[in-house]
């Protein structure tokens, strides 16, 4: 039997998990409210001003107000009654300071939560959850990636592959594989006006956002396709082709990783971003995102692939088996990098 000392640690932690789960909740309606904004724009404030402020239910505001309070995210004066962000939390809760905004990630604690009773069908009866099952993991998925990836891209992550930017400006062609909302395409269509972008995904709806977009912002030098890149019979057409957070829950992810390799030219480069993580479990156990890496795996990149048949690679398919996939896709050369300031990744380029 435990001694009492682990099981008083034990229900310690987990009552910290609790309380964990239950402020992502939170902190990401104040993100979605916009109420971390309305607070900053306030100072100190009391609950019916950040209320009239932010156009919210007074009711609602004083018990999110209380949940931020005891869980140390809010000040709270009970001489003044007034509420405060402290300057320190800034950063980490509303976007455009110089820290990464947390409070986008903690929207998938909730959107995961949205498929648990389909996951506890899977672990009965095998099979996946598919894509168009979720609610807003496109969204959520362009939110985190405009931070991690699309914000630092010119900066931090083309020119991870030598002469890359130098290439962009002189004009190549690119392709982006599971493009999501394509804002990395996006991006690198404005920046460098001399390439021609295609970005292709699985999902109808991210390829309208996508398109409609690239119309709005009036550029001729982009374009976003609905395919399946598993089946892509593209030879020697590509530069450069990027595939950003794509190929571990991809159903057929080797098919992929070979076309890939089919579809560049001999000089061509595949840059890869996926999760910084091992092959092998007991390698992860310092990993600042651990538990969450294989939760998001069981819960959506795992279960999309295993719902189309696929192979189920998960989330922290890891560095080992990367290498080692890479490598059996005909790739000669590669080299494994990290980004400034990105904990979350790894870049693999493949040539
Ligand atoms: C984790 S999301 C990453 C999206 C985007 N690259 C980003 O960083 O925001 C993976 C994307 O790959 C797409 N995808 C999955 N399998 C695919 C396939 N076989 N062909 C094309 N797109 C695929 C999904 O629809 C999804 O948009």
């Amino acid at each position: 039997m435990a001694g009492i000392a682990e099981r008083q640690e034990l229900s310690e932690r987990i009552l910290g998990f609790m309380n964990g789960g239950a402020m992502c909740l939170m902190i990401s309606i104040g993100y979605q409210t916009g109420l971390f904004d309305t607070m900053v724009a306030l100072g100190s404030a009391t609950v019916d001003e950040i209320a009239r402020k932010s156009g919210r239910a007074e009711r609602y505001v004083r018990e999110w107000l209380g949940a931020l309070v005891t869980g140390g995210i809010v000040d709270f004066d009970p001489a003044t009654r007034c509420y405060q962000l402290p300057e320190a939390h800034v950063p980490f809760l509303t976007a455009g300071g110089d820290a990464p905004n947390l409070a986008v990630i903690t929207q998938w604690i909730a959107e995961l939560g949205r498929v648990e009773s389909d996951i506890i069908d899977r672990f009965a009866n095998g099979g996946g959850v598919h894509y168009d099952q979720f609610h807003r993991f496109h969204e959520i998925m362009a939110d985190q990636s405009g931070q991690t990836t699309v914000g630092v891209l010119t900066e931090r992550i083309l020119p991870l592959a030598p002469n890359t930017i130098d290439r962009l400006q002189a004009g190549i062609d690119v392709l982006d594989i599971g493009c999501g909302r394509g804002l990395a395409l996006l991006r690198m269509a404005r920046e460098f006006p001399n390439s021609r972008f295609v970005g292709y995904d699985l999902c109808e709806d991210t390829i309208r956002f996508a398109n409609e977009r690239a119309r709005t912002l009036g550029l001729s030098n982009l374009r976003f396709e609905q395919r399946d890149v598993a089946v892509m019979d593209t030879a020697d057409t590509f530069d450069l082709i990027t595939g950003f957070d794509v190929i571990h829950d991809q159903r057929d992810p080797s098919a992929v990783l070979r076309n890939v390799r089919t579809a560049l030219k001999p000089d061509g480069v595949f840059l890869m971003q996926d999760i910084a993580a091992s092959s092998h479990v007991e390698q992860n156990m310092d990993h600042p995102l651990g538990p969450f890496v294989y939760t998001i795996s069981t819960m959506h990149c795992m279960t999309v692939s295993l719902a189309q048949g696929g192979a189920g690679l998960g989330t922290a398919w890891g560095r080992e088996t990367a290498e080692r996939m890479i490598a059996e896709a005909g790739f000669d050369r590669l080299e494994v990098k990290e980004a400034e300031g990105d904990f979350l990744h790894y870049y693999y380029i493949c040539s």
